[in-house]
């Protein structure tokens, strides 16, 4: 039988020599800077000897400042749970931005917020399946959290509101319902007005169990389309134009609603991160929802979030560095690879590896892309300066905050070089 090799021909070849590159690369390496030295240290000293999160308070602190600078004039804050899932985290945004509305995008966290954060006013980021709504009212902790008041389910159809109306009536609940619209994304929501009217209608006829509380419109593409498409402002502008057509037609069709509660003025929620700052007062919205700007995962550098910095980083251990990079099979091949390209000139196994994050420090570590990717040891390649041994630390920039937060233990709280804190993540029930 023929020997299977890991790697063939020109494809091989060219991965090798660095993605297909004609010109020899430069070699790019850097040991860790004075911030992530210090970082090190305490990794060194304080840490849990495994890959963790950290993150810097300070940069925390430096984001909400900036938060409350670029917060458009007249809109309330709402803090997106699933990109900050961490209690502490939560208490100490809120308590800076004097917030208690929270969106959250699944149950079991509802649940938990409900019963952590019982002042709060949570409005759902995406529509539960009545599944999961009756689940929330099943697992509600007894407390002083009133779902009748302090929650907001999201509803995108007529279907779906005439399953929470029969929910309602079943289990005698009094549900408050935010229409979601779609307002340019088309991920979900209304965008036609006799699915809109007839919802509306669907809300009076069952006015003992459902009320309406608002709106959602999530806008996110006005700064991610190509330019061609239109400027951020102008396709905002769009967005803004038909989130005002739904509350103009919410006024015509059902001024009823709009009076019912008086005490809990509606809420027109919008944006998130990326746009949040072009919501300005041309923008019918009045409730915006931001999570992922005050620790900028990469996925979140854009021109409108300049004045945030990253302040999340993947630490982990480094557990065996060498000359490689040593491929099975085609050991003999690490020559002329290192000789073509020195950025493989080292490889360093981490402990853990494959995350939804980028190497970062030092300065010039890159996965393999014909070792593959490893989520137990992944091996990352580096040129001789990146002189890393055993009990060195790596540190990776997580592209997005939400789901990678939940894959550690435990954030590692750091303040002017000190480790001052372990924060717990969620834990779903
Ligand atoms: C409905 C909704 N609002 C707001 C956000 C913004 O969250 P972030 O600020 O973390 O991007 C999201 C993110 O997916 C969302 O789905």
């Amino acid at each position: 039988m023929k020997r299977r090799r890991l790697i063939t021909g020109g494809l091989a070849a060219s991965a090798l020599i660095g993605g297909g590159a004609w010109l020899r690369p430069a070699a790019r390496a850097e040991p860790h800077d004075r911030y992530f030295a210090d970082l090190q240290t305490l990794m060194q000293r304080d840490g849990p000897g495994t890959a963790c999160l950290v993150l810097d308070l300070d940069r925390l602190n430096h984001n909400l400042i900036a938060l409350r600078e670029n917060m458009p004039a007249g809109k309330h804050y709402r803090l997106v749970s699933k990109s900050l899932p961490c209690p502490d985290l939560i208490e100490q945004v809120l308590v800076t931005m004097h917030s208690n509305r929270i969106m959250c995008f699944h149950q079991p966290f509802a649940n938990l917020l409900a019963r952590d954060f019982p002042d709060s006013d949570l409005l759902l980021g995406k529509p539960m399946p009545v599944p999961a709504a009756e689940r929330f009212y099943q697992r509600l902790h007894p407390g002083r959290f009133d779902p009748q008041r302090q929650l907001q389910w999201l509803v995108d159809t007529p279907a779906r509101l005439a399953a929470y109306a029969e929910l309602a009536r079943a289990q005698n609940l009094r549900m408050r319902i935010s229409i979601e619209i779609d307002v340019g994304l088309h991920r979900g929501g209304v965008d036609n007005d006799s699915d809109f009217v007839a919802m509306l209608r669907m809300l009076r006829d069952n006015s003992r169990h459902l009320r309406l509380s608002g709106f959602m419109g999530y806008d996110p593409h006005v700064v991610k389309l190509p330019a061609p498409l239109g400027s951020p402002d102008a396709l905002q502008q769009l967005a803004n134009a038909r989130y005002e057509h739904y509350i103009r037609l919410l006024r015509r069709e059902a001024p009823d609603l709009l009076t019912l509660q008086q005490d809990l003025p509606m809420v027109f929620n919008g944006a998130g991160s990326p746009n949040f700052v072009l919501h300005d007062e041309r923008a019918p919205t009045n409730d915006l929802a931001i999570g992922s700007a005050l620790l900028k995962p990469s996925d979140f550098d854009l021109p409108t979030l300049e004045a945030f910095r990253p302040a999340l980083w993947i630490t982990t251990p480094v557990l065996k560095s060498s000359a490689g990079p040593e491929l099975p099979g085609v050991e003999w091949a690490q020559w002329p690879a290192r000789l073509w390209n020195p950025n493989l000139t080292r490889s360093h196994f981490i402990y853990g590896g494959n995350w939804m994050a980028d190497a970062h420090s030092p300065a010039g570590l890159a996965p393999n892309p014909l070792f593959g990717r490893s989520s137990n040891q992944e091996m990352l390649t580096s040129a001789p300066a990146a002189d890393l041994a055993p009990g060195d630390w790596v540190f990776l920039r997580p592209r997005q905050s939400e789901a990678l937060m939940l894959q550690f233990g435990p954030l590692y709280v750091v303040q002017a070089g000190a480790l001052v804190d372990r924060w717990p993540v969620f834990v779903p029930a």
